[in-house]
């Protein structure tokens, strides 16, 4: 049942190459994205106001780099909410909108309230679910399913890889039906993205260094991730991540707001994560790494291929494999997956199901 693999987590960790082809390619046809097959039109798509996007977790998550990629390239106004905190702030959505649910169970209850609330206010609803026949899918006006097949392991992976690949195929089309990019720019970002699979295999690759890293975080009573950018929207996911299923206490934090408060946890020897993968920003990463640093932080550096930094920075730095920078959360999410993997294993933790957590949350 497990494939061989010690754990659901780790078999769906080794799955997600293949759950991201499966989940591309038939929307791909020449390097070029659609989802006409789904009913949802160029036309269509570029029609919308305003888009909101509106899950839980790691869904969420998804949905945080899916607003840096679509307002980056397409150059639209997304919001991103917790199901939560949407279906009760009265939110300001209207007919013109389209709000964007993403769930792999398709069956979360306060996912499930807040479609329901947008169909109320006569915005329009696309569902993002893995489970087939759902009530989050039933309830759509559009579906577009992620193909990652049963996901055993509670805390999510492979979900939350295929989630993340439907928004940048989502953010490539608005994109160019904004007129934003070329067709031949399409056909080039297309590219890269059906490229992600071996990037993603390579960064499988990088068990070991991650089985190390997360030797030398057991004994925290708490720690940091830091990133700016998409490399934020990440540092959520690596978060959520290791505390589900390790116990560690974690936060993610925008790089830049540490020194508004934060900062002031760090003590000798309190690991902070640091990920820097995106070229604009990772300067005034590396210069948040070493106020932590001088605090005495234990940094553990995720970086892009070529991100120079000085010695005694970082006291484990992981390279990722190469790949362009906007596909990188991609990339960089299997890291952050194996650090709370092993760190999950090292402590003894029964790692597919952590302690006080279901696979579905079903009520509220
Ligand atoms: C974390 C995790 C949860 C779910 C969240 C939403 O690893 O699995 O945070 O992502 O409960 O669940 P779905 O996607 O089923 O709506």
């Amino acid at each position: 049942q497990k494939g061989g693999y010690e754990h659901f987590m780790l078999k769906e960790i080794h799955e997600q190459p293949e759950v991201v082809k499966t989940t591309i390619t038939p929307r791909i046809s020449n390097h070029i994205p659609t989802f006409e097959n789904e009913g949802i039109s160029l036309d269509k798509l570029s029609s919308y106001n305003n888009i909101f996007i509106v899950a839980c977790g790691t869904a969420m998550h998804a949905g945080m780099v899916g607003k840096y990629v679509i307002e980056k390239m397409a150059r639209v106004s997304v919001t991103v909410d917790i199901a939560s905190e949407f279906r009760y702030r009265d939110p300001l959505i209207n007919e013109g909108d389209l709000v964007i649910l993403i769930s792999q169970s398709g069956e979360t209850a306060d996912t499930k309230a807040a479609l329901e609330l947008a169909k109320e206010r006569g915005a329009e609803t696309l569902a993002i679910v893995n489970v087939k026949g759902s009530s989050i899918a039933r309830a759509a006006d559009y579906v577009l399913y992620t193909h990652a097949g049963p996901e055993i392991s509670v805390a999510s992976t492979k979900a939350y890889m295929v989630q993340v690949s439907v928004m940048y195929l989502l953010a490539f089309q608005l994109a160019y039906a904004k007129g934003k990019i070329s067709k031949e720019q399409l056909v080039e970002y297309t590219k890269l993205l059906e490229n992600i699979p071996e990037q993603i295999e390579e960064a499988i690759n990088l068990k070991p260094a991650c089985q190390f890293a997360a030797s030398k975080l057991l004994n925290a009573d708490s720690l940091l991730y830091i990133g700016r950018g998409l490399d934020y929207a990440l540092s959520m996911e690596g978060s959520l991540k290791l505390k589900e299923i390790s116990y560690i206490h974690s936060e993610s934090y925008a790089a830049g707001e540490l020194k508004h408060g934060t900062i002031s946890l760090i003590d000798d020897g309190m690991p902070v994560i640091a990920i820097a993968t995106q070229k604009d920003l990772v300067e005034k990463t590396i210069s948040n790494i070493k106020e932590v640093k001088a605090r005495g932080a234990f940094v553990v550096l995720i970086a892009a291929p070529g991100v120079d930094v000085e010695d005694g920075v970082s006291d484990v730095t992981i390279c990722l494999p190469e790949a362009n920078q906007l596909l990188m959360p991609m990339v960089a999410a299997v890291p952050l997956q194996l650090i709370a993997y092993y760190t999950s294993v090292l402590k003894g933790n029964d790692v597919d199901k952590p302690r006080n957590l279901a696979k579905s949350v079903t009520v509220e």
